[in-house]
């Protein structure tokens, strides 16, 4: 109602070609000999035939076949007249941030610009949902809509956004293949066979993760499974690692206080969860927070315990309308499980890389502040850092996300299985390096 109402204010209406006449803008006219499709596909769909026109969203200051250079494009700000409900929620949620997250990668810095930038053909492609800086957004004459990432142009359908396909463009592949995992658990099945209804026996993505509609989408492990360490998290670490105690002291100080419902607070978790915030250089070599921390927080890539908490009540509550409390708990707690079992063993092989570094065994390339840093993704040198890379964003992803998903293929095969594997190469080799650097130093 409140939306309804809204669309006919002063500022909406003006955008609003009146009902009555139902005259065909000058754009319209033009553009069904220039670009029939488009005009074609606008007018299929509700915000067409409820007689909104090309202006809306381009402006009026293009009108002949020439200058067609000062059409502008819209930004979620020009969608906020008429649906601010959405695009209020959108920027309270994590799309929002995709923009800034992936600019923060350090590597993002040393890729051409036909791999990063306004060509749209790789990580910008996908990673245009957020909003850019507005510095930015002026050299980047398209891809600044976000809002046209489910509700493709010029239909700007509903519909189309309420099937998980919608989501699969960007959700699949290497690090996050959220798509293929729920084409293979029993809940993209039944979808599949059922008549791929957004409301049928099973859920869809939508109805997990944009519950009633809501634009805001978070969840709460995020796509790395890492979270905030608590005070008390650390602090019961000084029992098991004594020696580091003036160390876990400083930490602790800068820590929020909290329990995370659901996970076990076991002190070599805790261990092993920081030696990953080491490994991407996130904690330095004294376990004390690296400028990159600032980083973290500002593209929310990790979650508190009170933020954490809230949205896992919120997901569970989802599960209850179709599953027993008891059978969602204990999944929940099989898939923490898995998170905290792929953290001992990636923990295990950062460490092995870590001391040939501390021994001198492998030299720290130029210009690395932190070695190992995983953050440098497929630019490493090392053979060992590119298997630390594959396992942060390829299995270990795999393996946590699946269990989430309901996909035990990706989670055992795809996941587990290589993330082994990988942790035992890495062992294997780094033995050889250090029998061949105890050979060499003896010559
Ligand atoms: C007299 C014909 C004509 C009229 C009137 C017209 N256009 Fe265009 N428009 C064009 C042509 C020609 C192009 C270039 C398209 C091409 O070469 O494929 C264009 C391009 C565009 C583009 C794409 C610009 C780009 O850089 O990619 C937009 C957006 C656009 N028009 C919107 C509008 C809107 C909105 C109106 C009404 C306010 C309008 N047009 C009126 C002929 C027209
Ligand atoms: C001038 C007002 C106006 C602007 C600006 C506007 N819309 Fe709309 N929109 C409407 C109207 C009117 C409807 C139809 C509502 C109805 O029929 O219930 C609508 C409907 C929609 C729908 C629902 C379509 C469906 O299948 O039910 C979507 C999605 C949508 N708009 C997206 C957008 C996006 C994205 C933008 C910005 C790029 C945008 N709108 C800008 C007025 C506007
Ligand atoms: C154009 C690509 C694109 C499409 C389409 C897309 N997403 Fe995303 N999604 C992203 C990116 C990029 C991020 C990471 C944003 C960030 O956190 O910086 C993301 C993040 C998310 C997150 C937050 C994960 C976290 O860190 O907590 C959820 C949940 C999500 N998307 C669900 C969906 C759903 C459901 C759909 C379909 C209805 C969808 N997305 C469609 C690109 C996309
Ligand atoms: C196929 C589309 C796609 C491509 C290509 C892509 N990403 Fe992403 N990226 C996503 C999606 C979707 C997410 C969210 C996944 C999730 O939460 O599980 C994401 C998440 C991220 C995140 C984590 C955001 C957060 O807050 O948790 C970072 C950082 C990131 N991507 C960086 C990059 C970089 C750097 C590149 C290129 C080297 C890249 N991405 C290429 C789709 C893509
Ligand atoms: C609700 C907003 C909205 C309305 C209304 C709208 N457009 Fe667009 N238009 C977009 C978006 C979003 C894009 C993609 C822009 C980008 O990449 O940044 C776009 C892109 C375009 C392009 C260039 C890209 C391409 O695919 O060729 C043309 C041409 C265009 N629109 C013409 C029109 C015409 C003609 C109308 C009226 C029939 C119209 N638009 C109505 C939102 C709108
Ligand atoms: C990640 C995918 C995704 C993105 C991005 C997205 N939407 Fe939606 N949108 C949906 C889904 C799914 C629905 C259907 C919700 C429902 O009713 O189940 C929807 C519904 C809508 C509706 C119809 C609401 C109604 O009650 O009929 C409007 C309007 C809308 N979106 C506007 C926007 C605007 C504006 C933006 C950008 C700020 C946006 N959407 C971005 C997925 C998306
Ligand atoms: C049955 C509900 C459900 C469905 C259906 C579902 N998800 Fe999820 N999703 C979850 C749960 C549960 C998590 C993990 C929540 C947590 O962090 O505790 C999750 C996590 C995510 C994340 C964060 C990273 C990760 O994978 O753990 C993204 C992104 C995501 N889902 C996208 C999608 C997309 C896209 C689809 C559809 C192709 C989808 N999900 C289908 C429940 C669902
Ligand atoms: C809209 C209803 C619905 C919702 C919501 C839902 N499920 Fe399901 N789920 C089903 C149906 C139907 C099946 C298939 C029948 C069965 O095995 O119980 C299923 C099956 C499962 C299975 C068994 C899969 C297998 O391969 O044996 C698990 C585990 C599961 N769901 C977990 C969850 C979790 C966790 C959530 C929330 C994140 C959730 N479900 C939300 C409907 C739902």
């Amino acid at each position: 109602m409140i939306r309804k109402l809204l669309l006919f204010s002063a500022v909406a209406s003006a955008f609003i070609l009146p009902q009555a006449s139902l005259a065909k803008s000058r754009c319209i006219e033009c553009h069904e000999k220039v670009t029939p499709g488009i005009v074609k596909q606008f007018l299929s769909g509700k915000m067409g035939k409820a007689g909104v026109d090309c202006s809306a969203c381009h402006g009026s200051e293009h009108m002949t076949s020439t200058d067609y250079k000062k059409a502008k494009f819209p930004t979620p700000d020009t969608c906020k007249k008429c649906h601010p409900v959405q695009v209020q929620q959108f920027r309270a949620g994590k799309h929002d941030l995709g923009w800034i997250a992936f600019n923060a990668m350090p590597m993002v810095t040393h890729q051409p610009r036909a791999i990063v930038g306004p060509g749209y053909k790789g990580c910008s492609g996908c990673h245009k949902i957020g909003r850019k800086p507005p510095e930015v957004m002026a050299h980047y004459r398209y891809g600044n809509a976000q809002c046209d990432a489910c509700h493709t142009r010029h239909k700007f359908s509903v519909e189309e956004a309420r099937s998980p396909r919608a989501c699969s463009n960007c959700h699949m592949g290497f690090d996050h293949p959220q798509w293929e995992m729920y084409e293979s658990s029993k809940h993209g099945i039944i979808w599949d066979i059922d008549g791929r209804k957004p409301n049928g026996r099973a859920p869809t993505c939508q109805f997990c993760h944009m519950p009633e509609g809501t634009h805001n989408v978070v969840t709460p492990w995020g796509f790395l499974a890492l979270r905030i360490p608590t005070k008390e998290n650390v602090l019961a670490l000084i029992k098991v690692a004594p020696q580091l105690e003036k160390q876990l002291r400083s930490l602790a100080a800068k820590l929020p206080s909290g329990h995370y419902i659901d996970l076990d607070d076991d002190p070599q978790w805790t261990f092993d969860r920081a030696v990953i915030l080491q490994g991407i250089g996130v904690l330095d070599e004294n376990l004390q927070p690296t400028e990159r921390l600032a980083v973290v927080l500002k593209a929310r890539v990790v979650r508190g315990p009170e933020e954490f908490n809230k949205l896992r009540m919120a997901m569970k509550k989802r599960c209850y309308t179709c599953h027993s409390k008891p059978y969602i708990d204990s999944q929940f707690r099989a898939a923490d499980e898995v998170v905290k079992a792929a953290d001992h063993e990636f923990a295990k092989a950062i460490l092995t890389v870590k001391k040939l570094y501390d021994d001198g065994i492998l030299k720290k390339p130029k210009g690395w502040k932190y070695a190992p840093d995983i953050l440098h993704f497929y630019d490493s040198p090392s053979e060992l850092d590119q298997k630390l890379y594959l396992i942060f964003l390829e299995y270990r992803q795999r393996a946590f996300q699946g269990a989430f998903h309901i996909s035990n293929d990706y989670m055992h095969w795809y996941g587990w299985a290589p993330l082994k594997e990988t942790v035992v190469e890495i062992q294997q080799k780094a033995k050889e390096l250090r029998e061949l650097h105890q050979l060499e130093e003896k010559e």
